[in-house]
């Protein structure tokens, strides 16, 4: 694992834009992408980059049970309105909140998954160390499933919502499974509220009351954090 120390969120979005130019050389196709502020100065490179994604796919971690497209607090308009109305992939996926067949939408964007190999993985991370919505205790050969959100993660977002009670109780994640077979995966966090999360994450054992721990077994990982993130790691 690399570990990158940046001064400021947009000198670690351009790091990540840095090591996405790379992949791209490299022949990446498929990006798979994240939601939360975290990412945001990066989509914001990108955005301002003169790289064409029209023949590339993203695949997004998760998306809010119960919430359409149109509704702004879903992850597709996040999306749409930071990244996809302004690059524009040859095809973007997200799960959809609004299934009929929550199941069934799973085993779906599994196969959409597999069809489309992640070449390059970004991740935010939760308070409680979640990736994409998988929290603590979600198996790590989990694929994509339904997720009943915990306490901590409806506090965390509830600050993108008027009210807690406008919070959906549940999300459609990708599981911890899909998430590591990406070829190379960036995680990304900000700010000492994750301090402790990156801590457990990294020097931590690797238990799945650490969702992110799991990490520590990727043979292709770069972490990128402020000073505040990393204010408990020993070195
Ligand atoms: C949500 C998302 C995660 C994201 C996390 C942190 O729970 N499902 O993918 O990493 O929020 O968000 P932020 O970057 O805003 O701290």
């Amino acid at each position: 694992m690399e570990i990158v120390i940046v001064d400021s969120e947009l000198e670690g979005g351009e790091k990540a834009f840095d090591i996405l130019k790379n992949e791209i050389k490299k022949g990446a196709e498929t990006l798979g992408l994240a939601t939360g502020s975290t990412p945001e100065t990066f989509y914001q490179e990108i955005v301002n980059s003169d790289l064409d994604f029209s023949e590339m796919y993203s695949i997004n971690l998760d998306e809010y049970v119960g919430l359409g497209k149109e509704n702004n607090q879903s992850y597709h308009y996040f999306m749409k309105e930071k990244l996809f109305e302004k690059k524009p992939f040859k095809k973007s996926f997200l799960p959809n909140g609004k299934a009929e067949n929550l199941k069934e939408e799973c085993q779906k964007y599994d196969k959409i998954i597999t069809e489309h190999p992640i070449d390059l993985q970004i991740l935010g991370i939760g308070e409680n160390a979640h990736i994409g919505f998988n929290e603590p205790g979600t198996s790590f050969d989990s694929q994509t499933h339904l997720v009943n959100l915990t306490e901590s993660t409806i506090n965390a977002n509830k600050r993108n919502f008027d009210s807690v009670e406008d919070v959906p109780t549940q999300a459609i994640s990708m599981g911890i499974a899909s998430i590591m077979k990406a070829e190379k995966i960036i995680l990304i966090a900000y700010g000492e509220k994750k301090a402790e999360a990156i801590k457990n994450t990294i020097e931590g054992p690797v238990t799945e009351e650490v969702p992110a721990s799991i990490l520590q077994k990727h043979d292709n990982l770069v972490i990128i954090l402020d000073e505040a993130a990393a204010k408990y790691l020993k070195e």
